[in-house]
């Protein structure tokens, strides 16, 4: 029996047909029961009118992989208009426990962190899925464009390179059979070099970027649409060629991916029936200055918030979600970029900027030897680490230029994501690589714990009493023994998640008491007091003993903001015996709580 996909089986219609799939969702409606299935193409229902066919699939857990053979019969009812009847169902694989995450539902309803934890299972979610699909029409429009309509040649540059290809300190190093290798911040040295071989290059190539921080758009692995040409009438020709990709792509996502884009219920991008509008850097500056009252003309840089103004201004003024802006100062582009020939601290560059936030950077390069090296060395670099790419100038380098545009900004912007990391499959960034959390060093134990909070005072130079004392039950037991106030002790509570069933501490002064309600609006979900036998197979500790270090033990730490109403906080370390009294802003600073008002009389 032919396999047929869920979007095919109206055109079946009257015939046997075997279709394949997930278990999805199964609708009971006492005598008959509507089996839901899910395949790459979309859903398919099952009629189950068998008492016995209903025992079986109701024991199934979503996600179990059927096969399913049966009658396609028209349903007009039914979205695609038709469903399975009289089906047999066989199980292929059945799933072992309940998924820990709700993704069969249309949206998941865990915050992001919790999607991110559960990557594996959250990516099979009907909204997230679209996400990806259109990421993937976005790169096949992009080949195609630049193939057929720019007649570029499409190159695969190396990842491991010896020298950093942007400047800066936002590269990592790996060991290369013990020479230290870079990890490519993009392909722009390859780029160059490969426009002396085919004039108009073009790649989708990966990108590493040591970013410390920690912002809705910045990723340490990423992927770059590379493009780059030789030879033109003037440098604004990539400028063009950036503008007709993008509008192609968008058009391509119309033909392509109705469907994902209305699963994520899309608010077009806006493209204007003219150009794309162009300000040059310093009209920017006078623009966001006159719009907003801001003076940042003096800053060589723009502030995300000048961003976002003025794309507000392109969107009104325009009715474009696009803005190109020229000319940056050159104090704040890559060695490689052309300076403007009349007003040398000025370049021949541009970014282009989506809904706020920047998409592109690119612009004409140094094209003859001397002002390459020249570019290096203003930067602080050494030429004799660009040996080969710098070789190439002395042999006939056309002037040039190219952009690289961000895959994973474009796919947020262009479908208005709050995060870059829902735009990556398995976003690595400083707490997670490759979507798994960074395991923090985990400490197991009452005095392992306890050494490791002193190690770590010391190592902040904290000045902090360490006492020894008698067992104490009650709040009141540890002020007298410790000396100090009531308001000083810090009460040190490890919660479960009702959902999640992820740990998290809260720690507040031992007078007050916890506020459930502003924990789970804190957490994102209703939380209640871990058992104490978990806690101790867990964390090796004893109620009573818990310090307020939950990093150490690698959950999520709040802090009450009362702990800093006195100047010193006491707590136990680990022990029911040792407590360490301490300035209070120093336990803030080296545990880096989140600070909040999570407790009440
Ligand atoms: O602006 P960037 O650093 O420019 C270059 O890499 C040049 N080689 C481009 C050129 O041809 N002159 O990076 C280009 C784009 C950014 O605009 C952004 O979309 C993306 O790559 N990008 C990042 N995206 C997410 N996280 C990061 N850490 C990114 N760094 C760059
Ligand atoms: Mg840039």
């Amino acid at each position: 029996m032919k396999r047929i996909f869920a979007n095919e089986l109206k055109e079946h219609a009257g015939k046997e047909v075997t279709l394949f799939g997930w278990f999805h969702n199964l609708r009971d409606l006492g005598k008959i029961s509507f089996l839901i299935v899910r395949d790459s193409s979309g859903f398919a229902q099952v009629v189950l009118a068998s008492k016995q066919l209903q025992e079986i699939v109701k024991k199934l857990s979503i996600g179990s992989v059927l096969k399913i053979t049966g009658k396609a019969a028209l349903a007009p009812q039914v979205e695609g208009g038709a469903e399975i009847t009289d089906p047999e169902v066989e199980v292929l694989s059945a799933v072992q426990e309940a998924p820990p995450i709700e993704y069969a539902r249309h949206e998941i309803p865990s915050d992001l962190e919790h999607i991110l934890d559960n990557r594996t299972l959250s990516l099979r979610n009907e909204k997230i899925q679209a996400v990806f699909r259109v990421q993937a029409e976005l790169a096949h429009a992009y080949r195609l464009y630049m193939h057929d309509v720019v007649k570029g040649y499409e190159y695969f540059g190396p990842n491991m390179i010896g020298a950093s290809s942007e400047g800066g300190a936002e590269f990592f190093n790996v060991d290369y059979f013990g020479y230290t290798a870079t990890l490519a911040q993009s392909s722009q040295l390859y780029k160059q070099v490969m426009v002396g071989v085919n004039e108009r290059v073009f790649a989708l190539m990966p990108f590493f970027r040591a970013e410390p921080s920690h912002t809705p758009r910045h990723l340490s692995e990423g992927k770059q649409f590379e493009f780059e040409m030789a030879l033109w009438q003037g440098w604004e020709e990539v400028l063009d060629v950036q503008e007709g990709v993008l509008r192609f792509m968008v058009e391509h996502l119309h033909k392509t991916a109705a469907k994902e884009l209305k699963a994520i219920k899309w608010d077009p991008i806006r493209l204007p029936t003219k150009p794309f509008p162009r300000l040059t850097f310093a009209e920017a500056q006078e623009l966001y200055f006159s719009r907003s009252g801001v003076d940042d003309r003096e800053e060589p840089d723009l502030s995300p918030a000048a961003e976002k103004e003025l794309c507000r201004w392109a969107r009104e003024e325009h009715g474009s979600d696009f803005l190109f802006i020229t000319h940056w100062k050159r104090e704040k582009r890559p060695f490689y970029s052309q300076y403007c020939q009349d007003k040398p601290e000025l370049t021949e560059t541009f970014d282009l900027i989506c809904r706020g936030t920047e998409i592109t950077s690119g612009g004409a390069r140094r094209h003859i030897h001397d002002s390459m090296v020249e570019g290096i060395i203003e930067k602080g670099m050494d030429p004799k680490n660009f040996g080969d790419y710098l070789a190439i100038f002395k042999f006939g380098m056309p002037p040039h230029g190219g952009f690289g545009m961000g895959l994973e900004r474009l796919t947020m912007t262009l479908l208005d994501l709050k995060n870059i990391r829902e735009a990556s499959l398995f976003p690595s960034d400083p707490k997670r690589i490759a979507g798994n959390r960074i395991r923090a060093k985990l400490f197991f134990g009452a005095e392992t714990i306890r050494n490791e909070i002193i190690r770590l005072l010391k190592e902040g130079d904290v000045q902090f009493d360490h006492k020894l004392h008698a067992p104490t039950p009650t709040s009141e037991d540890s002020a007298r023994v410790r000396g100090t106030k009531m308001e000083e002790g810090v009460k040190a509570i490890i919660l479960r998640g009702k959902n999640s069933k992820k740990n998290f501490q809260f720690n507040i002064p031992s007078h007050l008491k916890l506020d459930m309600k502003a924990v789970s609006e804190a957490v994102g979900e209703k939380c209640e007091f871990e058992d104490p036998i978990i806690i101790r197979e867990r964390f090796g500790l004893v109620i009573g003993g818990v310090p307020p270090f939950g990093q150490l033990l690698n959950i999520d730490t709040y802090f009450d903001e009362k702990v800093l109403q006195e100047e010193r906080v006491a707590f136990n370390c680990g022990l029911q015996t040792e407590s360490i009294v301490m300035p209070s802003k120093a336990l803030i600073d080296i545990t880096q709580g989140k600070l909040g008002s999570y407790a009440k009389e």
